[in-house]
């Protein structure tokens, strides 16, 4: 990955609005999916970002005709030339192994890269497998390959023994093309999976959510659909965080404040300002936020995807406030570059302790270890007293669209630099 870095003067005055793009972990199994159709699809609001972008480079080296102008997707994959997935950039993303379950069902044999994404700790794929041996697939891996084959996957009645998000979209795509009916219990209950079952829908697929039971009728093919992705949820949470920043409103656009209810609630318990209008969320920041405590969950908890940006916000509260990241073993990497930047954060095991009010000081260089950790770092630089460079910002390219650009007409001042 090339090494851009992010130059942040702080200190400017936020004002004004910020739109938000398409979820990225909805557009990213949205495209695993193309591979169930031999239809044409067309996918709207599918933000340009770089796993995005990493997921359409393979969909096309298997013989994909794909075309991404305009945050729009057609495609056509009337004819899978091949099921192999390799390289660098395949390995480096999460969601390669989103390729597994819908390869199996349309293709019978797939060999993918075994996933990278952020280093946040253990991310297991073990149900994965378990779920699509049950129905009908031989995994074993090569080396650092994942290779699956099947004469025919069949319908079957899975519970998850944990909530998984892929997981969970992995087994419904391989189910919606299996021989037979399934039921995935104890599924994940993440508002992007509902955006995959209603593309699939689309399709022609047969799938139904009754709580946290997933019920999938197998077909024997799936055809054309056109589609618009739902908001980032974690872009608007990043951005309505950033408005707490702010010394003026913030409005945040193009929302469905219900899939960041959480967070709006503990931002009010906060001392925080926060009204609805339509599709947007109007932030009347406080300069004398209280301190909370609160624990990361799966959907609908307190999402670990904003546990970093909101750990920045609370260094700007009075007291001492406590997070408990329950979903990954090593996710609080940012903790310590933000100390670099001033912050009083001490870390115990699965508990960080944040003491505010941080002033955050300028002339620091830090280094952004993952995706929400580099949006935590640009939050923090906004009020720096001075300028911060974030190195390896490359990172937050993976999964914020155009967020240099969207900051800066807030009014930020933020470049990018080699
Ligand atoms: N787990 C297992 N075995 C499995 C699957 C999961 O032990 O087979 C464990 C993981 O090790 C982890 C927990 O279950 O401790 C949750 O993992 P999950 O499978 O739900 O995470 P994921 O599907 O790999 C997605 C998002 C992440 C987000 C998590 C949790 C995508 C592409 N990624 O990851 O997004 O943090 O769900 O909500 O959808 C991000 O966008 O920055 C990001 C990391």
């Amino acid at each position: 990955m090339d090494n851009k870095k992010l130059k942040i003067i702080g200190k400017n005055r936020l004002d004004g609005s910020v739109t938000i793009s398409g979820a990225k972990n909805a557009a990213l199994p949205g495209l695993a999916a193309l591979t169930l159709s031999s239809g044409k699809i067309k996918i709207s609001n599918v933000p340009n970002v770089n796993d995005v972008r990493i997921m359409i480079d393979a969909l096309q080296s298997i013989g994909g005709d794909i075309s991404f102008d305009n945050n729009i997707i057609n495609a056509e994959l009337k004819n899978i030339k091949s099921g192999v997935f390799l390289g660098d950039n395949v390995g480096s993303i999460r969601a390669s192994i989103l390729f597994l379950g819908p390869m199996l069902a349309r293709n019978g044999y797939v060999r993918v890269s075994q996933p990278g994404g952020c280093p946040i700790g253990h991310r297991g794929v073990d149900f994965h497998f378990e779920g699509l041996k049950k129905m009908g697939a031989q995994i074993e891996i090569i080396g650092n390959d994942i290779i699956g084959k099947t004469n025919g996957l069949i319908g079957v009645d899975y519970t998850f023994p944990g909530k998984t998000v892929t997981g969970t979209e992995n087994l419904i795509m391989a189910a919606s093309l299996a021989n037979g009916d399934s039921i995935l219990r104890n599924s994940a209950l993440e508002p992007e999976i509902d955006d995959l079952i209603d593309l699939l829908n689309k399709m022609g697929a047969k799938i139904r959510r009754d709580g946290d039971n997933i019920l999938i009728k197998g077909k024997t093919s799936l055809g054309d659909a056109v589609h618009e992705i739902i908001p980032d949820r974690i872009e608007m949470g990043t951005y309505v965080i950033a408005g707490c920043f702010a010394d003026n409103n913030i409005i945040v656009k193009n929302t469905r404040p219900e899939l960041i209810e959480n967070l709006l609630d503990i931002l009010r318990k906060m001392g925080v300002k926060i009204n609805i209008k339509n599709s947007d969320i109007i932030i009347s920041p406080n300069k004398q936020m209280s301190p909370i405590k609160l624990e990361t969950m799966p959907y609908p908890g307190f999402p670990t995807d904003l546990q970093a940006q909101l750990m920045a916000l609370l260094t700007q509260t009075d007291g001492v406030s406590q997070i408990k990241e329950s979903i990954f073993n090593n996710r609080f990497n940012h903790a310590n570059e933000l100390n670099k930047m001033g912050a009083n954060i001490v870390l115990s095991k699965d508990i960080a302790q944040i003491t505010g009010v941080t002033q955050f000081k300028g002339n620091k260089t830090v280094y952004a270890t993952d995706l929400r950790a580099s949006a935590a770092l640009v939050l923090g630089a906004l009020i720096a007293d001075g300028q911060t460079i974030i190195n390896n910002a490359s990172q937050l390219f993976r999964g914020y669209e155009n967020l240099p650009q969207k900051l800066s007409k807030l009014g930020a001042d933020i470049a990018v630099i080699n």
